[in-house]
């Protein structure tokens, strides 16, 4: 059967020179959710692919994109959405290192960048374009520089967020999407957890879509270590200096992300473990785009080996050198806990998460426990130790609230939310005061959930 052996690229029908592509980026042998998507795709089929985090989903859509792309290559040729921003730049870096011996045109649309040259990508006929809703959406009702008339693909990464109706709406920037898409068109729905949003999630693929879930006992993988540390509230930040000074002390290597509920909790506890010297670095919604950018690369490269970050980086993010997930608070929904801790023990890697876990929280472990079919063991920690460091790292974080409130960035919160809303022309001037209070009295919610 010539040079190609079962279970190969090849034999799933990728041309020679995307399986050249592959193995240079050490990718030799498809995962189970590319070896069982990519010939239903390649067959023209709509497709909605579940896996686990980190089973190389992203290769899944990209790599029969290619193939097709190449056989008759013109723009724009490929739509991807995807929820968040930092999202983006990593799918579009993936089709731009696969796709290099094509000359690939690809562009990303996402808010926080300027419109104008974004504009002029689009109008440029960019073979993919990978984008936020909002920002396509915005570019859509302002402008009539480009058409997506002829795309062939539309691709939803992490497609349940996308189409559930959470903090961030998309639904009404996907409406205006799917208007200037052409009814005959592959589609293509990814995501760790999309069985919860599967009927919402068939109305959008139409031609009866091939399903495709990895068969599995539990919803986590098997490479990690999933721990919990129970605590009470006021002794938290002990344990988690505590945990950072301890795998610091051990490992040269390890990058280590704290996931956290808030951004002011983000920012505070950014300014916290600086003091203590830990090389932190934060990522979270009310940062400009260009230092979110700049702040990821540099967590990427490892010149910072602690990112504290809100959900904002709970999906999708493929940072190799990710050893530990620290979930500060436990996640109020049992699929965000899957995601997080997804972000390590990728591509077969190991890896360890740990909760920590208040008295308020052992219900949302419980059902954290069900969804993933797995119990969480509890890390063993010298409380002693923790105890030793306990007023220090209080007071250190009381003076870092307090360095916080004297700059206006709760005030900036509500700024940006109030230019948001307007600059969205979404709401009318009556119904703008009362959004904002909306927002301000879900952000003091947020800020004390239990
Ligand atoms: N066949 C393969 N062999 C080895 N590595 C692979 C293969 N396919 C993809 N990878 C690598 O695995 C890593 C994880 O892939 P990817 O980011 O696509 O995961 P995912 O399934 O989208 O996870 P998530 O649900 O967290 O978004 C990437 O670094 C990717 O390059
Ligand atoms: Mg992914």
């Amino acid at each position: 059967r010539g040079k190609s052996e079962m279970g190969d690229f090849s034999s799933l029908g990728l041309s020679d020179w995307l399986v050249k592509q592959c193995k240079q980026l050490g990718i030799n042998k498809p995962t189970p959710v590319q070896e069982n998507c990519m010939p239903a795709i390649l067959q023209g089929r709509d497709c909605m692919g579940c896996a686990k985090t980190g089973s190389g989903k992203t290769a899944a859509f990209v790599l029969p994109v290619l193939q097709k792309l190449s056989e008759d290559p013109y723009g724009i040729f490929c739509l991807v959405l995807t929820p968040t921003r930092s999202l983006a730049y990593q799918i579009a870096e993936q089709f731009r290192v696969l796709g290099k011996p094509l000359g690939l045109k690809e562009c990303i649309i996402v808010g926080g960048m300027d419109m104008v040259t974004q504009a002029l990508e689009l109008s440029n006929q960019p073979h993919v374009v990978v984008a936020t809703p909002g920002r396509l959406a915005d570019h859509i009702r302002s402008s009539n520089t480009f058409s997506m008339k002829r795309i062939q693909f539309l691709i939803l990464d992490e497609a349940d967020r996308l189409l559930e109706q959470g903090c961030t709406d998309f639904t009404k920037d996907l409406e205006v999407i799917l208007e200037i898409l052409p009814a005959k068109r592959q589609t293509m729905l990814f995501s760790a957890t999309l069985t919860d949003t599967l009927q919402e999630l068939k109305s959008i693929a139409m031609n009866e879509p091939f399903f495709w879930e990895s068969k599995s006992e539990t919803r986590t993988v098997e490479e990690l270590d999933q721990r919990y540390i129970l605590t009470p509230e006021k002794v938290k930040d002990a344990y988690l200096v505590h945990l950072i000074q301890t795998f610091t002390d051990e490992h040269d290597d390890w990058s280590i992300i704290i996931f956290t509920n808030t951004c002011k909790s983000c920012q505070i506890l950014t300014m916290m473990l600086r003091e203590f010297n830990f090389p932190t670095i934060s990522l979270h919604s009310m940062m400009k785009q260009k230092q979110r950018f700049a702040n990821l690369a540099k967590f990427k490269a490892s010149v910072y080996k602690i990112l504290i970050a809100t959900d904002v980086a709970a999906r999708g993010l493929d940072i190799p050198t990710v050893q530990v997930v620290i979930n500060h608070n436990t996640p109020g929904l049992p699929k965000i806990y899957i995601h997080r801790v997804g972000r390590t023990a990728r591509a077969g890697r190991n890896g360890v998460s740990i909760t920590l876990v208040t008295q308020y929280d052992i219900h949302l472990i419980h059902s954290i426990e069900e969804q993933i079919q797995t119990k969480l063991k509890e890390y063993p920690v010298e409380e002693k130790e923790v105890l030793k460091i306990l007023t220090q790292v209080n007071v250190t974080r009381r003076e870092c609230e307090i360095k916080l409130e004297s700059t206006d960035f709760d005030e900036k919160k509500e700024i940006n939310k109030r230019k948001q809303l307007i600059l969205e022309g979404k709401v009318s001037a009556g119904e703008r005061q009362s959004k904002i209070n909306d927002s301000v009295s879900s952000f003091y919610r947020a800020k004390s959930p239990w």
